[in-house]
């Protein structure tokens, strides 16, 4: 069967990390129709809305969406600006399970962030004494689906998941305590500890390689991702995939529009090529090709980095080693070894 699948660019380096995706998507061996759509600013200057009706009915219709990056500083002190489409869309498809995989070395570690609650979609507003306010709330039902996604990926790796929150603190991170520990009880086989948000960012610096599974909510997600990244080969590697019970997935680069570097043909393409290996996984079932284009994506960094990971390759000359591994690589599928750990 044929999957459909809407490419929303967006903004800044998204469009230029898109088009890397879509030429090697075209390369593979999968049947697909690929539809673009305007989401972001360029949604914002074109309709007035970061996520028009047009572009929402398609992502509903799809198999899966591939995003680019949204946002531009131009709409920073705008009402309404690129990521409130981010934000709604996510909400929309219901994408609670953002996984944020990062490996380089001997970490190889999955952040699961809860993507549709906490301080994101909280009531904010003014009052009227002038004071500004956002709030962070949560049901146990939506920690309780983040917490069963997090120990059933752990199951399938390494058997470790760390939950993070600021249960010193918050009440809505007891409140994601008490769950997680029902939780647990359906998964004696999963070690699990519980760290505060603070001293995981750091131990994410110094242990990275310690961490199998991090569960946590949408904001301390947002961040540790960030550092994650970080220690595992830059923003330009960092992939995700957004999923829910049923429906589209959305698959994007952890990082943005990079503003500094976008027009100049140097972006990284990796973090959307690895995003595009999520998609062939997680939404099409192709574990196999999926793992074959990883490896092809690491030759690629390995022998022509781009100059955010050391070298001086283009975007496009990045994906050409791509393709070129590719069309020549041996067939990774086909050895007796895991080929990489789940995600
Ligand atoms: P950013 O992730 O866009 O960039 C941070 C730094 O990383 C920059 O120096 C940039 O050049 C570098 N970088 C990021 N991706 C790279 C790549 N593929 N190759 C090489 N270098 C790369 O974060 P920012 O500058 O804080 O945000 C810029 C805009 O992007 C803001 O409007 C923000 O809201 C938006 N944003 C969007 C998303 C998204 O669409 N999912 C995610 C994060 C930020
Ligand atoms: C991300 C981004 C978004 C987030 C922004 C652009 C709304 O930083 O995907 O990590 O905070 O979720
Ligand atoms: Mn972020």
């Amino acid at each position: 069967m044929t999957a459909r699948i809407v490419c929303l660019p967006g903004d800044g380096i998204g469009p230029e990390v898109t088009a890397e995706a879509v030429r090697v998507l075209e390369s593979l061996p999968v049947e697909v129709e690929l539809e673009s759509r305007p989401f972001g600013g360029v949604a914002i200057d074109a309709t007035g809305d970061p996520l028009p009706d047009d572009t929402l009915a398609a992502c509903r219709d799809a198999d899966a969406v591939l995003l680019g990056a949204v946002g531009a500083p131009r709409f920073d002190r705008a009402d309404i600006r690129p990521e409130q489409g981010l934000i709604r869309l996510r909400r929309e498809l219901d994408v609670y399970a953002n996984l944020r995989p990062a490996r380089q070395g001997d970490v190889d570690l999955v952040i699961v962030r809860e993507l549709v609650g906490g301080l994101y979609y909280g009531a904010r507003g003014v009052r009227p004494d002038g004071t500004v306010f956002d709030t962070c709330e949560y049901t146990a039902a939506q920690v309780e689906r983040i917490a069963r996604r997090g120990f059933d990926l752990a199951r399938s790796r390494r058997g470790r998941l760390t939950s993070v929150d600021k249960a010193n603190v918050l009440a809505t991170s007891r409140l994601w305590r008490e769950v997680v520990d029902g939780v647990a009880a359906d998964y004696p086989d999963v070690e699990r500890d519980d760290q505060l948000v603070d001293s995981a960012a750091m131990r994410l610096v110094t242990h990275a390689h310690e961490f199998d599974v991090i569960v946590t909510e949408n904001m301390f997600g947002d961040i540790l991702s960030d550092v994650a990244a970080a220690v595992a080969g830059g923003l330009g590697v960092a992939a995700s995939a957004s999923l829910g019970d049923a429906g589209p997935g959305i698959f994007e680069p952890v990082h943005g529009s990079a503003p500094d570097i976008a027009g100049r043909g140097i972006a990284n393409p990796t973090a959307m090529l690895r995003s595009l290996a999520l998609l062939l996984e997680h939404a099409l079932g192709e574990a196999a090709l999926a793992a074959r284009l990883e490896a092809a994506i690491d030759g690629a960094l390995a022998a022509v980095p781009t100059p955010d990971a050391g070298g001086s390759a283009s975007t496009s000359a990045f994906t050409d080693a791509v393709l070129e591994r590719l069309a020549t690589e041996e067939e990774p599928w086909k050895t007796e070894e895991p080929w990489r750990t789940r995600v």
